[in-house]
């Protein structure tokens, strides 16, 4: 993990004009004809916000459900990241694509199904937005600019809730549009999910010092921010994360960690015991859900090796809750998912190709298990 990189000043790209075009009967191309404040209940949050209110951890974003959306601006306060945070913007449930975001006003571009307007019926676009980075993931919501005759109407959120809980193989570092091409993410999509990601590269289960991470996950999962907090002058703290604000609460929770603590030399015991009172802390948020651990898919080399950690560890975490009574938590045994042709050689992490092979391959394991996606959007596009 690097210090959060600073860049020269840069400014917002004038979109604003281009958007509103294609629309005969707009008399002016101003996109924003009013503006709804951060704190408008219909805006749909998920992931980790702070009070600002401000985005920490990759893949926290939101949701807007909007009748005759024909322009999008999303105003950004002083606590986004210089110079920009890349966001994974989709409308209408079409695959995400990325755009760079900065302070300022920043006019998101629409497919061209939402801003056909009919005339004869009533559209309702449903726009989804996250934070793709690791770091420089922050974005510092104060206003959405939306044009004349826009309504916000509810978001209904999907029953099918993930919450996802990892490092840096779970968090697509490395992958050009990060975490919306892991392996989590491309998930949750894949069974028209919620989905929640706490990732955290470099970072250790265990609460230690690891690769520029202050504290390990076992902390860190309990706070609002990421621990790029540390690196973060107008915001180096954390504070408490309110699990109440997880709506929908998650359904199912996955947790795949480890290569850290082993390359931190932390011993199997060691880890046995932080990785049992971290689920026994989880416990307290998550009584009664599913929790599917996973092995290690372990690190492929070129020779067609892999090199496998903890080996039989995992297992024997699973045993241990069982013992206690905890019935709910299932092996992931990922043994042999990931070659070397599904790894960057630099780093031997997943590339996009790779996630969506680990994707894939967890879904089927979650099919087999008996969890089917779910088959519509609660909130569909009306266009
Ligand atoms: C976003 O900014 C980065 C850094 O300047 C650049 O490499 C990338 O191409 C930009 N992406 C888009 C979609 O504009
Ligand atoms: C954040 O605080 C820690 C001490 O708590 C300090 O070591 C670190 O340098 C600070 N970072 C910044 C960017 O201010
Ligand atoms: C577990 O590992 C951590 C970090 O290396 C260390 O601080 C702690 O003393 C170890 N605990 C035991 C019981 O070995
Ligand atoms: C995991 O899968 C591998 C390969 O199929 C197998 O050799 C191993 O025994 C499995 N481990 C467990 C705990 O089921």
């Amino acid at each position: 993990m690097g210090i959060i990189a600073r860049f020269r000043d840069f400014k917002a790209i004038g979109l604003i004009g281009v958007l509103g075009l294609c629309v005969a009967s707009m008399a002016e191309a101003s996109p924003a004809s009013f503006t709804i404040k951060n704190d408008n209940p219909l805006i749909h949050l998920h992931g980790r916000w702070d009070s600002s209110p401000g985005t920490w951890w990759a893949g926290s974003g939101f949701k807007l459900n909007v009748q005759d959306l024909q322009s999008l601006t999303l105003n950004l306060g002083p606590h986004t990241t210089q110079p920009l945070a890349a966001v994974g913007v989709s409308v209408n449930y079409e695959p995400f694509r990325t755009i760079n975001v900065t302070e300022g006003a920043n006019a998101i571009p629409l497919s061209a199904s939402s801003t056909t307007l009919s005339l004869k019926k009533r559209s309702q676009s449903v726009v989804r937005i996250n934070v793709e980075g690791w770091q420089d993931n922050r974005i510092n919501l104060e206003t959405i600019g939306l044009n004349a005759g826009a309504k916000l109407l509810p978001y209904t959120p999907q029953k099918l809730a993930f919450q996802f809980i990892g490092d840096s193989l779970s968090a697509g570092q490395y992958c050009p549009d990060g975490v919306d091409q892991a392996w989590t993410f491309l998930t949750g999509e894949d069974f028209k999910a919620e989905h929640n990601i706490n990732a955290q590269p470099g970072a250790a289960l265990t609460d230690i010092v690891s690769y520029g991470n202050e504290h390990g996950v076992s902390y860190q999962f309990f706070r609002t921010e990421d621990t790029g907090y540390y690196y973060t002058t107008d915001h180096n703290y954390t504070t408490p994360w309110n699990f109440a604000r997880d709506q929908p609460e998650p359904t199912h929770i996955v947790i795949h960690i480890g290569a850290n603590d082993n390359s931190q030399g932390v011993s199997a015991a060691n880890f046995t015991q932080t990785y049992l009172t971290f689920i026994k802390n989880i416990r307290v948020h998550y009584p009664h859900q599913p929790i599917f651990a996973f092995t290690p898919w372990g690190w492929p080399n070129s020779d067609g090796s892999i090199g496998y950690y903890y080996q039989g560890v995992y297992e024997q975490i699973v045993k241990d809750r069982i013992a206690t009574g905890d019935h709910n938590i299932f092996l992931v045994n990922t043994t042999g998912w990931v070659t070397w042709a599904d790894v960057f050689p630099s780093n031997q992490h997943p590339s996009p190709s790779g996630h969506i092979k680990i994707a894939g391959l967890f879904t089927q394991w979650l099919n087999n298990w008996g969890l089917k996606a779910e088959k519509n959007w609660e909130t569909p596009a009306l266009v």
